[in-house]
């Protein structure tokens, strides 16, 4: 690949695309493989509730347990949690540790062993390219009862907080973040990536996987604060430095991408832009995975090149109507009475596995409906910022075997709740040859399609919009495979793909580019 330095999304997307006369594949370096669990040495981690766990962890934990079943609001329908706006009202001191917990056992969590001849890997419930799991948790507490306030970082293995530093940051972290409102945040969730977990396989395109990743597990957050009530906000808007500073990372290895704040109805918070000391090497190194860490500079240069926000720059364009599909007539979807969940959420989402093995059978005309009924959810915190990350990504879907549905390529119209046909080419044959001839996609019932016009995108927000399309494509790819398995569907997302040849299939405009795509079918 040529050297450039890159400055937009469209510049990285294109850069990082797959061209099958250029495809050279390349051998993983097992012996380099990057350890997915990120460790502190010397700093003592607080292990959190595991009565809240069905079982000890690290273990499979694919039931809901009593633990979630005594919080009285879960297990719940999965359309009951999309669908529903209700949230509790948070006092400074309404929430515990056993709370924070739960959020974190909902947001990710092992839930699957297999087992090798070097060891037992688990699978996690937020689906993750390659399994590689780039994306780490931290929270910043304040007033949360029984822990003291403080910056932790959550190890998912242990299900334990490793402290990083003591005292409330609420005011710091508001001074950094756009559209959080002005109430005091009790938690802060903050995602980060780890670029070399990726990149160690997916090189230079790995920052892709970085952002998909990283909205997967952003969806299960977001379903897990809604299922319990909470009020939140989420942003992809914040300066950078000040918060990879707080969180103690090394950004060059690693870097903070979404945050989500649970917030109280009492107090008004009072935004500090106070100077805190730099965390020790220990914590800095705590970023590094593996022995020999290889910088691929496209990564850093389009995250770089993202780090101003532009907040406030004008409208976002919906991209719906801006990727070169067209259709004659939009046709309204009733929003489905009768999901037909066999598992109830957070069950659904402890199930989640990606499923390849379809069945030959149509899907149903209810579960479909309920699918596109799963993508048109909002969410409640209604903020401008919110519909903005939404319509950087426009979405259309491949039908090649749904009862009731003609065959062809659609378009979802999110604002309007329609759907329209733009041609009956039935392409899922040939979008299983373009994503890398992975053959078994051809007999998906469905595929849905995320994309984005990226040169209207880089206008609109510059190249910090990518990283909004990718984390939104990433949240509807997990509530899509979420869904898919509370439904009995199996469900898997693609990043690989000739994405050059998937723009002409597709009959993308110049500008526009597949972004995601996830594959939805029977199973036996
Ligand atoms: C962004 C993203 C891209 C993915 N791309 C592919 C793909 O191209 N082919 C494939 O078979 N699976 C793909 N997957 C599925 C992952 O391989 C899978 O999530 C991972 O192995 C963990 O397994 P699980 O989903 O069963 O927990 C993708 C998943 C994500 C989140």
């Amino acid at each position: 690949m040529k050297s450039i330095m890159l400055e937009t999304a469209l510049q990285y997307h294109n850069h990082t695309s797959y061209d099958p006369k250029e495809m050279s594949g390349h051998g993983l370096d097992w012996a380099n493989q990057p350890n997915v669990y990120k460790e502190y040495p010397g700093i003592e981690p607080i292990q959190l509730s595991l009565e809240v766990l069905n079982s000890p962890s690290p273990s499979p934990l694919p039931q809901g347990g009593e633990g979630l079943k005594r919080k009285g609001v879960l297990p719940r329908k999965l359309a009951s949690v999309l669908k529903d706006d209700a949230v509790s009202e948070i006092g400074s001191d309404s929430l515990n540790i056993d709370d924070l917990s739960l959020l974190l056992r909902l947001t990710n969590t092992l839930t699957a062993k297999s087992s090798h001849p070097g060891g037992d890997f688990y699978y996690r419930s937020a689906a993750s390219a390659g399994a590689l799991y780039p994306t780490e948790i931290y929270v910043a507490t304040h007033g949360v009862k029984a822990l003291d306030d403080g910056l932790y970082h959550f190890a998912i293995h242990r299900h334990a907080l490793f402290p990083l530093r003591k005292g409330d940051f609420s005011n710091y972290v508001t001074a950094h973040v756009a559209h959080m409102g002005n109430k005091i945040p009790v938690i802060t969730v903050f995602l980060t990536a780890i670029f070399f977990r990726s990149a160690w396989k997916y090189r230079e395109r790995s920052y892709r996987y970085h952002l998909l990743d990283t909205g997967h597990v952003m969806e299960n957050l977001t379903l897990a604060l809604k299922a319990l009530h909470l009020p939140f906000r989420l942003s992809y808007d914040f300066d950078d430095d000040p918060i990879n500073h707080l969180l103690g990372l090394n950004e060059t290895k690693e870097i903070t991408l979404a945050m989500a704040c649970i917030t109280t109805i009492d107090g008004i918070h009072q935004p500090t832009k106070q100077n805190l000391d730099k965390l020790t090497e220990t914590f800095r190194k705590a970023s590094n995975t593996a022995k020999k860490e290889i910088d691929y500079p496209a990564v850093r240069e389009i995250h770089l090149a993202g780090t101003p926000f532009l907040a406030q720059k004008g409208a976002m364009p919906d991209m719906g109507k801006e990727i070169g599909l067209a259709t004659n007539s939009w046709i309204k979807i009733s929003p489905s009475l009768n999901w037909s969940e066999i598992l109830e959420y957070p069950d659904a989402m402890f199930n989640r596995r990606s499923q390849r093995h379809y069945a030959k059978n149509p899907m149903s005309k209810d579960s479909f409906i309920a699918l596109l009924d799963t993508l048109l959810s909002k969410d409640f915190q209604g903020s401008d910022m919110v519909s903005s990350y939404e319509q950087s990504v426009g979405t259309g879907f491949i039908v090649n075997d749904i009862e009731g549905f003609s065959r062809g390529l659609y378009l979802l119209n999110r604002s309007d709740q329609s759907i329209g046909l733009v041609s009956s080419d039935v392409l899922t044959s040939q979008m299983a040859r373009i994503c890398l001839g992975q053959s078994w996609l051809t007999n998906a019932s469905v595929h849905f399609l995320f994309m984005s016009n990226l040169d209207l995108l880089d206008q609109a927000r510059g190249p910090r919009g990518y990283r909004y399309a990718m984390m939104t494509a990433g949240r509807w790819g997990e509530r899509l495979y979420v869904a898919s398995t509370a439904m009995g569907l199996g469900c898997c997302g693609i990043g690989a793909f000739y994405d050059m040849h998937a723009a002409q299939t597709i009959g993308l405009n110049g500008a526009s580019w597949l972004l995601y795509l996830v594959a939805v079918g029977t199973i036996r």
